[in-house]
């Protein structure tokens, strides 16, 4: 299992003051030299954090994964396409959310991705993930217009208020895990995930590979220092906390 770092609220800081600083590039390399796999950034339309020029940057400083998340609008796609990352995770996008709220609907989009979207990316050796709630309808269509790897909204898991509602999260998590990996598909996983609530998930989400980290992680920086912090989350994911 990989730690992929989201460093998208690096950027948030350095913007709220319009300074050159925090930079995503530096807080990028310090991840990867604490031993993250690699560096995700989801590059918005409203360019609220990261700006087209992280993007050149991070690719020419990168060294592990990169993983590039984004909407699936053509803008995106030429961008995406451009960059040549190792990595595109499709997600939905709406202007108004804080984050991003919740899994591609497969149904509603499924026409567009397998004739506009995924043929986009094939024959160009990037990786496709689409980010999904843990439904198997999803996943299956998902499959159908040929995705190569799902990542799995662990956002309620994350956020549930109660032990039960946690488990039944978690028990959703665990059937998709099963239903992607029998697909042939790779298992990614993220959202929300923290210090607390990343043991018992990879305790029982079989197949994940890799797993996107970034609020938390970069809040708990501010505390501890990035190197420390990824130690702390690649002590977890190795099983020696
Ligand atoms: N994966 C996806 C698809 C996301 O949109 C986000 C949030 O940018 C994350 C993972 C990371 O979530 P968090 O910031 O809550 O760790």
């Amino acid at each position: 299992m990989q730690l992929l770092v989201n460093i998208d609220h690096i950027a948030t800081l350095r913007n709220a003051r319009g300074e050159g600083y925090p930079d995503p590039v530096e807080a990028a390399t310090i991840c990867e030299q604490a031993g993250a796999a690699g560096i995700v950034f989801h590059l918005r339309g409203d360019r609220r954090h990261i700006r087209d020029e992280d993007v050149k940057n991070l690719k020419n400083s990168v060294n592990g994964i990169l993983d590039f998340e984004m909407a699936a609008t053509n803008e995106m796609i030429e961008i995406c396409l451009h960059t040549d990352p190792d990595l595109v995770t499709l997600v939905p996008e709406g202007r108004e959310e804080l984050t991003t709220e919740g899994g591609l609907n497969m149904e509603t989009v499924f026409d567009d991705f397998q004739d506009r979207v995924i043929p986009a990316f094939r024959g160009t050796g990037i990786t496709t993930s689409l980010f999904l709630d843990p439904n198997l309808k999803d996943i299956d269509l998902a499959h159908e217009v040929g995705a190569d790897a799902i990542e799995l909204h662990t956002g309620t898991y994350a956020n549930a208020d109660t032990k039960e509602e946690q488990n039944h999260e978690l028990q959703r998590l665990v059937k998709a895990a099963e239903r992607i990996h029998e697909k042939g598909m790779r298992v990614n996983a993220g959202h929300g995930l923290n210090l607390e609530n990343l043991p018992l998930l990879i305790d029982n989400v079989p197949h994940l590979a890799d797993v996107s980290i970034g609020h938390a992680l970069i809040s708990k920086a501010v505390y501890w220092g990035l190197e420390k912090t990824v130690k702390e989350y690649l002590k977890i994911m190795s099983g020696k906390s």
